[in-house]
């Protein structure tokens, strides 16, 4: 467990380097993530390197014994990159350039980029690598999918589509090209999609963004293989932004050693609607699931947020905290903040860092210090833990990318919608992986598959197998619509599911934002909205049906039993309170353990090892709560108190983080 800052001392004169070094050191801070962004620092004209500035911030930090991460700087190509190649710059869809002096201009098919980003690669990590205060790299800093149409790209996505297609006659039929005379007849015709008309092919779209993403992922593997060539043993991460993307993570992170996250919670809680309450925590486990083990923080809010958009709201007391804990206990082992000074010239003035402007530490500093010190304190303790789960959510940048091509229907939104049943686990206290569809999930007592839109029978198949093992399986609505190259599948829905569900879809209405009512056969009034799948089952039992509109009676939900598992299929998306009244149910159906029963805006989670189990009961809002906890001995890793009831309030933006005395390895599975 460590703590850190990201700092920026080519932004601020040399005289403070050694306060701030001091100052850090003080606050218990043992490593600084820095020049990211300093390639016009590093390379101030072509082939001309400057790096007695960075000897000297990286000596001074080292001296006060704080470790540095170094980011290679190719986010920001220099002024005189793009304006002597400015083949560097990415192209839009309407064939301009985007601007340099900003940040992300970058086109990562650029013959130039790769040539100059190279070279500064291999100078920064030969002349680093033999330092010990280097302790490992970032590459560039939240790598996103471009939507360039330069001519590189062109080129290049031709290429793509020639290795996965073979002959233009493939593409045509694959694409379904026919319609609206879209047919080439020569590959010189294909380009990537121009123009920005909503009316393009959903094919050709879907298979422009996975050449987008393998781009981006095929650029950081260039990144970290020159990294590891003049940089062995030392890790290399990636910081990556909170989704939605639209790149592939698990492609674009198998390179890297472990996943880093930059993690901005929303400061305006307040009048906030209870899914984006629980965004944060949704993103922490999917960053977990990129390489399914333990992750860092790269850059953790530290101040009020803001820049060339009005401010939000300054972190409430508690909050930076609060937010930081919660960080660690979905598997965070390292906690960098971001920043140390808030800026006071260029784009982001306004984004506050710990300090201020006028430098004098205030509340959030000395909250940040107390979170420093208690992780320095817990550090031994949460050695060797992480988070083992009963329950698996498959999640597929495929489909993401798919429904944002063709929302299917008013408010439908995949992620939204996968969240909502997320929050469910999370109010229910039980913690989930969240992994990659492609991933193996065999040995998961419950798999929750939502929206498996596009399929293949390889999906279907690994899914089969789970279930006939005696799996519990969730399925739910727009499931089965498409084969992976995004065109619509002949069969009754869900098509390859159809046996494993036991029910058909007869008839479908995309509903929006119209109520629908279900009974569920306990007696539960359910609602939901966006979709309504008309089910028939054929081996399956209802066990909700709607009671509202034509099609009242018919059935919604079913369950069936197959092989030695069950098969759950969720014919509509259900809101928030009727999909924690079904996820209790199915988890209890599947023995998963729900034991918590939190208010909202409260999160618990434990971190485990074979010898310990640590619970942390996190309140995250701006109002007390008081939580119920399984009856067990629990002492306070915090205060080193034994508990003394089974119920304790948090104040707003408190935590606890209880050992549990007496845990078996048992009750850890
Ligand atoms: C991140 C980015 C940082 C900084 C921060 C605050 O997304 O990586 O460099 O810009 O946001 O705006
Ligand atoms: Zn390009």
């Amino acid at each position: 467990m460590k703590v850190g800052v990201d700092y920026y001392p080519e932004h601020w004169d040399v005289s403070l380097w050694e306060q701030d070094a001091w100052q850090m050191r003080e606050a218990g801070i043992t490593i600084v993530r820095l020049a990211e962004f300093a390639w016009s620092r590093l390379e101030p004209a072509e082939g001309k390197f400057e790096f007695a500035w960075l000897d000297q911030a990286i000596g001074v930090l080292a001296r006060h014994g704080i470790n540095v991460v170094i980011g290679t700087p190719t986010a920001t190509p220099p002024v005189w990159l793009t304006h002597d190649y400015p083949d560097v710059l990415p192209v839009d869809n309407k064939g301009n350039a985007i601007f340099a002096g900003v940040r992300l201009h970058r086109c990562y098919n650029s013959p130039s980029l790769r040539k100059f980003g190279e070279r500064i690669i291999e100078q920064i990590t030969q002349r680093y690598a033999p330092n010990p205060a280097v302790i490992g790299w970032q590459t560039d800093n939240e790598l996103a999918a471009n939507d360039c149409h330069c001519e590189s790209c062109t080129r290049s996505f031709r290429g793509w589509l020639q290795r996965k297609y073979g002959s233009l006659e493939t593409l045509n039929r694959e694409w379904g090209t026919v319609v609206w005379s879209g047919e080439y007849s020569d590959w010189d015709q294909v380009t990537t999609p121009r123009g920005g008309s909503p009316y393009l092919n959903p094919s050709f779209l879907l298979d422009f963004r996975r050449f987008s993403s393998d781009a981006v992922a095929d650029f950081n593997r260039f990144q970290a293989a020159l990294i590891r060539k003049n940089s062995p043993g030392k890790f290399v991460t990636h910081n990556l932004w909170g989704y939605p993307v639209t790149a592939d993570y698990y492609d674009m992170f198998d390179s890297m050693d472990f996943a880093s996250v930059d993690y901005y919670p929303a400061t305006d809680l307040l009048d906030d609607s209870k899914s984006r309450m629980y965004h944060g925590a949704l993103t922490l486990d999917l960053t977990r699931g990129v390489k399914r083990k333990n992750f860092w923080v790269m850059e953790q809010l530290s101040g009020t947020p803001g820049c060339w958009y009005p401010m939000s709201r300054t972190p409430f007391p508690g909050m930076i905290r609060a937010y930081a804990w919660q960080s660690v206990s979905r598997g965070a082992d390292a906690i960098v903040q971001f920043r140390w000074r808030s800026a006071r010239i260029g784009a982001e003035q306004f984004w506050h860092g710990l300090l201020d402007h006028h430098g004098v530490p205030g509340r959030r500093f000395e909250e940040f210090v107390q979170f420093s010190q208690e992780a320095q304190k817990l550090a031994p303790l949460l050695e060797g833990t992480t988070l083992k789960h009963d329950v698996a959510m498959l999640f597929s940048h495929e489909q993401m990318n798919a429904f944002q091509i063709q929302p299917q229907a008013d408010g439908f939104d995949y992620l939204g919608n996968f969240k909502r049943v997320h929050s469910a686990l999370l109010k229910m206290g039980v913690g989930a992986d969240v992994i990659n569809w492609r991933d193996d999930f065999q040995g998961y007592k419950l798999v929750i598959a939502p929206m498996l839109y596009l399929i293949d029978g390889t999906i279907a198949a690994t899914l089969k197998q789970y279930v006939d093992n005696g799996g519990t399986l969730v399925l739910t609505t727009r499931s089965g619509v498409k084969n992976l190259n995004n065109v619509c599948l002949p069969d009754r829905l869900p098509n390859l599911l159809t046996d494993l569900a036991g029910v058909y879809v007869d008839e479908y209405d995309p509903v929006g934002k119209d109520i629908q009512t279900l009974n569920l056969d306990s007696g539960e009034e359910l609602s939901s909205g966006q979709w309504c799948d008309i089910l028939t089952p054929v081996t399956a039992e209802t066990i909700a049906t709607y009671a509202s509109e034509y099609f009242a009676n018919e059935s919604a939900i079913t369950r069936n039993a197959h092989g030695k598992g069950v098969v759950y299929y969720v014919g509509t998306v259900l809101h928030e309170t009727a999909s924690q009244i079904l996820m209790r149910r199915i988890a209890s159906d599947a023995g998963v353990e729900c034991e918590f029963e939190l208010p909202d805006g409260v999160e618990v989670a434990v971190r485990s090892s074979e010898e310990r189990r640590i619970l942390f009961v996190l309140n995250l809002t701006r109002e007390p709560k008081e939580i119920l906890l399984p009856v067990r001995d629990y002492v306070s890793a915090l205060s080193d108190r034994r508990l003394p009831a089974s119920s304790i309030i948090l104040g707003p933006g408190s935590v606890e983080i209880l050992v549990e005395e007496n845990a078996t390895a048992a009750s850890v599975a």
